[in-house]
């Protein structure tokens, strides 16, 4: 049984997250996802606009995940690899070579996905301000 494991806000549930979390499965058997919590996002000078159970909710709906954790600090991931006896670390490309994550490399197998072009929580939200707010309806005319 290949454990697997990965890291990620995944707020906005959006199909670049359920690739990513596809992917993921498909590199072993049980697949463990690591989700920020809103205290922890906090720190980091983030708000997810929907709390964590309600991300944590989310993803236990998807058909690729079997276990959804809290990730509360940076330094757990070691803890992480032990307790849960993960095989493989999995992250989005853009953490590809950071220090943030490389060291893990002593206690287990690290791989990096290409993320999926043209989507991120950031762009969603930034194209929905953009959008015109909904005025009062037009009063129908016969
Ligand atoms: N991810 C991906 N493809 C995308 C967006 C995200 O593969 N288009 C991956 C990330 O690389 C990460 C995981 O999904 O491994 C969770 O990413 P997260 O940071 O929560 O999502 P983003 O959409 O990147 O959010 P943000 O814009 O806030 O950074």
């Amino acid at each position: 049984m290949k454990r697997v494991l990965t890291y990620g806000t995944f707020d906005l549930l959006h199909y670049g997250h359920i690739r990513l979390l596809k992917r993921a499965k498909a590199l072993g058997d049980y697949l463990i996802v690591a989700i920020s919590t809103d205290e922890f996002n906090a720190g980091k000078g983030k708000k997810a606009y929907h709390s964590y159970e309600t991300r944590k909710e989310m993803l236990e709906a998807v058909r690729y995940v079997d276990l959804v954790i809290p990730e509360e600090t940076w330094e757990q991931k070691i803890d992480d690899v032990k307790k849960y006896d993960v095989d493989i670390v999995v992250m989005g490309g853009d953490w590809r070579g950071s220090d943030r994550f490389e060291y893990l490399r002593d206690y287990c197998e690290l791989v990096y996905l290409d993320r999926t072009e043209g989507v991120s929580t950031t762009q969603i939200k930034e194209e929905l301000n953009l959008q015109e707010p909904p005025g009062e309806p037009e009063p129908k005319k016969d």
